[in-house]
C-alpha cells in the first residue's frame, strides 16, 4: 500500500462508519487516500471526518471545482491506482453495472481505469435479489472484484449475508490481488473456479448424511492455480483446511444445494471449472427442525436424490472448460468415461479410490485423466500437491484459443 494513491468510495449505508476504520487503516499503511461520498454517505457520516483520517479533501458534489486547472472527478480518476467501493450499496453496484452516471462518485468510477474492489454491504434479501445479482454477475465478467459481505447481525435487525467485510480483511483481499497480479505464470489472466470437499446434508439440528472428502485435493486445485498466476475461487463444502495463498477468493457453503448456488452464481466469466468436491447425490426428504428422539425399533430415512450440479454447468457451459472428478471403486475407466460423456465434460479425472493412496483423506492420488480424445493418461501414486500441478498441465495443454 506504501504510496499507492487509493480512491475510496464510501456510498450511503450504515456501514459507511466503518469507511472511517478504513481510511485510517489505509492511510497508516503508506497510501495517499482520497475518499468520494455519495450525498446520502453524508447522512451517515460526517465529510469532516474522512478529511482528519485521509488529511486530503472530500468529494461529494460533481460541480464543487475548486481548481478551474482541473475537472476533479477525471482528475481523481486519473490519478486513483486503485478504487475500493466499500460500503457498495444495491444502488452503487446497480448504477456500475448499467452505466449510469449521476453524481461523483459514479461519474468518476465509470471514468477509472484503476483496479475497482467493491465491498458490499446490504440487507440479506438485497444482497439476494435478482436484479443485485446480475448487477455484480455483470461487474464480474468486467473485471471488477468483489470482496464478499460477511454474514451475522446486519444493523437492518436480521442476521444472514450482507454485512460489510472487515477492514483489515478488505486491505488483505485488495494487497493479495494486486500481488496475485504480478505473478508472472502460464495461467495469467485465467479465472478458475475450483470445487472442494463434502456437502453435508441435514437430517435434524444434530445429525447429517456426509462423506469421507477432506478438501485436500481441491484446495491443492486451487493453490497449485494461484501459484500458476490463475485469479481462483475456491467453493468448499466444510472441511478443516485453510486457504494458504490468500489471493484466492474462498466461498465455504454446507450443503449441495447451498453449492449448486455458489458454483452457478460464480460460474458466468470463468475459463476453468475443476469440480473435485464430492457432493452428496442425495440428501433426506424432510428436515426436523428439532432433535429426533430415539425410539425403540429401526429408522428409516427417506432419501431424495439432489441436484447433479455438474451435469447442469455442462448443460449450460460455453468459454469454459469444464473438469469433472469420478470417486470410482469398480471398473474406474468405464464408468468415468460415462460421466464424461453425459455430463458434457471436456476432461475427467478417474480416481480409484479403493486403491492404496488414492482418493479421500490422504494426501497423496492416483488417477487418469481423459480429455475429449478419450485417450486414458495415467498420472501414478504422487502427492496431491503434484497431481493438482499436473492436471493443471493438461489442462493448460488442452484449452483451446476458441475456450479462451
Ligand atoms: O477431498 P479429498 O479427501 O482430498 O478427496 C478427494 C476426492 C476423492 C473427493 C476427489 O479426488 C474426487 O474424486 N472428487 C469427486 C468425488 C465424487 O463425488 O465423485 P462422483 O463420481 O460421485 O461425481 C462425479 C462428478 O460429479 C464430481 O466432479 C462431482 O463433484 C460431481 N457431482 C456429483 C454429484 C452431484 N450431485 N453433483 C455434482 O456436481
Amino acid at each position: 500500500m506504501q504510496n499507492k494513491n487509493i480512491l475510496l468510495g464510501v456510498s450511503g449505508g450504515i456501514a459507511a462508519y466503518k469507511a472511517c476504520s478504513l481510511t485510517s487503516k489505509l492511510t497508516q499503511a503508506g497510501a495517499n487516500v482520497r475518499v468520494m461520498m455519495t450525498e446520502n454517505a453524508s447522512e451517515f457520516v460526517s465529510p469532516l471526518t474522512f478529511q482528519a483520517l485521509s488529511r486530503n479533501p472530500v468529494y461529494i458534489d460533481t460541480f464543487d471545482e475548486k481548481n478551474p486547472q482541473k475537472i476533479a472527478h477525471i482528475d481523481v480518476a486519473d490519478w486513483a491506482d486503485i478504487a475500493i467501493i466499500a460500503p457498495a450499496t444495491a444502488n452503487s453496484i446497480g448504477k456500475l453495472a448499467n452505466g449510469i452516471a449521476d453524481d461523483m462518485l459514479s461519474t468518476t468510477l465509470l471514468a477509472t481505469e484503476a483496479d475497482v474492489y467493491i465491498a458490499p454491504a446490504m440487507n440479506v434479501h438485497m444482497y439476494a435479489h435478482p436484479a443485485v445479482i446480475k448487477n455484480m454477475k455483470q461487474l464480474e465478467q468486467w473485471n471488477y472484484y468483489f470482496i464478499e459481505p460477511g454474514s451475522g447481525f446486519l444493523a437492518c435487525g436480521y442476521v444472514g449475508k450482507g454485512r460489510l467485510e472487515e477492514p483489515e480483511s478488505i486491505i488483505d483481499t485488495v494487497v493479495n490481488h494486486q500481488n496475485s497480479k504480478k505473478i508472472q505464470g502460464p495461467m495469467n489472466g485465467k479465472k478458475v473456479l475450483v470445487s472442494a470437499g463434502p456437502t453435508r446434508e441435514q437430517i435434524d439440528p444434530v445429525r447429517f448424511f456426509t462423506n469421507r472428502s477432506s478438501g485436500k485435493m481441491g484446495f491443492a486445485i486451487a493453490e497449485a492455480a494461484a501459484e500458476l498466476g490463475a485469479e481462483v475461487t475456491l467453493v468448499t463444502g466444510p472441511v478443516n483446511l485453510e486457504t494458504k495463498n490468500t489471493s484466492i477468493k474462498r466461498v465455504d457453503v454446507i450443503t449441495s444445494e447451498e453449492m449448486y448456488q455458489a458454483m452457478h452464481d460464480h460460474f458466468d466469466d470463468k475459463d476453468v471449472v475443476i469440480k473435485a468436491a464430492a457432493v452428496a447425490d442425495y440428501r433426506p426428504k424432510h428436515t426436523f427442525i428439532e432433535k429426533l428422539k430415539k425410539q425403540s425399533g429401526n429408522w428409516n430415512v427417506e432419501m431424495e436424490r439432489t441436484q447433479d450440479i455438474l451435469q447442469s454447468l455442462g448443460e449450460i457451459k460455453n468459454k469454459q472448460f469444464l473438469v469433472g472428478f469420478a470417486a470410482e471403486t469398480t471398473q474406474p475407466l468405464e464408468y468415468g468415461l460415462k460421466k464424461l460423456q453425459k455430463k458434457n465434460l471436456d476432461a475427467i479425472v478417474i480416481n480409484n479410490v479403493s486403491s492404496e493412496g488414492a482418493g479421500f483423506e490422504g494426501d497423496t492420488n492416483i488417477a487418469t485423466y481423459v480429455n475429449e480424445s478419450l485417450n486414458p493418461e495415467e498420472i501414478p501414486l504422487t502427492t496431491k500437491k503434484e497431481m493438482a500441478l499436473k492436471l493443471l498441465e493438461l489442462i493448460l495443454r488442452d484449452l483451446r484459443d476458441d475456450k479462451l
